[in-house]
């Protein structure tokens, strides 16, 4: 096999980088795909090299050759200088903020973040001497506004994974830059596929690997890539925390990998089709897709996205809370649980009403989140019709 130059690789295509990244054959013995290693010690050939901590490979913890596969596969897919591996996307949230945040500081959060990311900021961060001030995902440069002289972080998530706001990241890096302020962003719901946060100025990127990357709902993974900017306190932080992931949780999310641009495509575009569909149903008030004209930041999603997911929410004409139950007892085909990204699609109602704090969330009834899967768009859109109905004659 003729081996290519970076320039020949650069000029790569995403479906064709996700298939090559991270792989090696010379350093397989020619299989396709690196193993799980599985291990704490790593033997070192002699005493000096010992002394020194010589070796490629030092303590389990500290990376692994099925570890770097997934490391280097993807900072390749995020453009990044590096990427760490950690046990949840929750996790990933938190290291990601830990290492760029001391007592003091300021930090600057988008009040439509992924919930157990705010309870980090509400009930750690604060024990640590760390302020939190909420803005409106709809902020863009005016968060020149709430900057202060402390504020070392900004983080945004977008859209929004439970409301889909679109934020405005390039006006929120321009002032960050101004002032030296580090800019993170939650890009679990794009991925690098259809954002690549780096590109944007962003310094860090997090991805909660559990959703599309692994994309089979068996596994809990979290990356953060960074630029080689925020990429050593990064890495510092990473590693004086502790923080590890078995190694066949990483082979499953390499192979789910290799799949995701496909995986994303279909479940991206059968999402639009049917969010579409349910727009015009009378028993929906309002479809919440960033892909849609009446999405809050739609116009920033066509300047900046390369195409939409596969989660959306829809707001139904429900009076009752027993109307939602029947809406979601009479889908067949979706399955009713947390998570998303897989193969599978599911639908969970929820609130996100009460927790907010900068802004009012008003969705006008009564909110349900679904995940497009796999399955043919004419099958999902018969069950949504069928439970709808339903629900409309409880
Ligand atoms: C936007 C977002 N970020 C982070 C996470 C956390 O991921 P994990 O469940 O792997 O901890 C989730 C999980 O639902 C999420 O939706």
């Amino acid at each position: 096999m003729k081996s290519m130059s970076p320039t020949e690789k650069s000029l790569l295509q995403v479906e064709t980088r996700a298939v090559l990244a991270g792989r090696n054959a010379s350093e397989t013995f020619g299989f396709v795909n690196v193993p799980p290693y599985r291990g704490s010690t790593v033997l070192y050939p002699n005493a000096a090299d010992c002394l020194a901590h010589r070796n490629r490979y030092t303590y389990g913890r500290r990376g692994n050759p099925t570890m770097d596969a997934l490391e280097s596969a993807w900072s390749e897919l995020e453009g990044a200088a590096g990427t760490v591996i950690c046990p949840s996307g929750a996790s990933a949230c938190t290291t990601a903020l830990l290492s760029c945040l001391k007592t003091g500081d300021h930090l600057l959060m988008v009040d439509s973040v992924y919930r157990p990311t705010r309870n980090f900021c509400d009930n750690i961060l604060t024990r640590y001497g760390v302020e939190t001030t909420y803005y409106d995902p709809q902020i863009g440069a005016g968060i020149a506004a709430l900057v202060r002289p402390n504020t070392r972080a900004i983080f945004m998530e977008s859209p929004g994974s439970q409301t889909f706001e679109v934020q405005d990241a390039p006006a929120i890096v321009a002032v960050a830059k101004k002032h030296d302020i580090t800019t993170l962003i939650d890009n679990t719901w794009a991925t690098a596929l259809l954002f690549r946060p780096l590109d944007f100025g962003i310094d860090i990127s997090i991805n909660a690997a559990t959703k599309y990357p692994s994309g089979h709902s068996d596994v809990l993974i979290g990356l953060v890539a960074a630029n080689a900017k925020a990429l050593p306190a990064l890495k510092a932080m990473h590693g004086d925390l502790g923080v590890y992931l078995g190694p066949d949780d990483i082979a499953l999310t390499l192979r789910g990998m290799r799949t995701m641009p496909l995986r994303m495509r279909e479940q991206g575009a059968n999402a639009l089709q049917i969010a579409k569909h349910l727009e015009r149903s009378p028993h929906v008030v309002r479809v919440m897709h960033p892909g849609l004209p009446s999405c809050p930041g739609h116009e920033i999603f066509k300047r900046d996205f390369k195409g939409a997911s596969g989660l959306f929410g829809i707001v139904l004409k429900a009076e009752t809370d027993k109307q939602v139950e029947t809406f979601l007892d009479h889908l067949s085909l979706f399955g009713m649980g947390y998570s998303w990204g897989g193969f599978e699609s599911l639908a969970v109602p929820f609130d996100a009403t009460p927790y907010r704090t900068a802004t009012e969330f008003k969705p006008g009834g009564r909110a349900v989140r679904l995940n497009i899967g796999l399955e043919s768009p004419v099958d999902l859109i018969a069950d949504l019709d069928a439970a709808l109905a339903a629900m409309a004659g409880a």
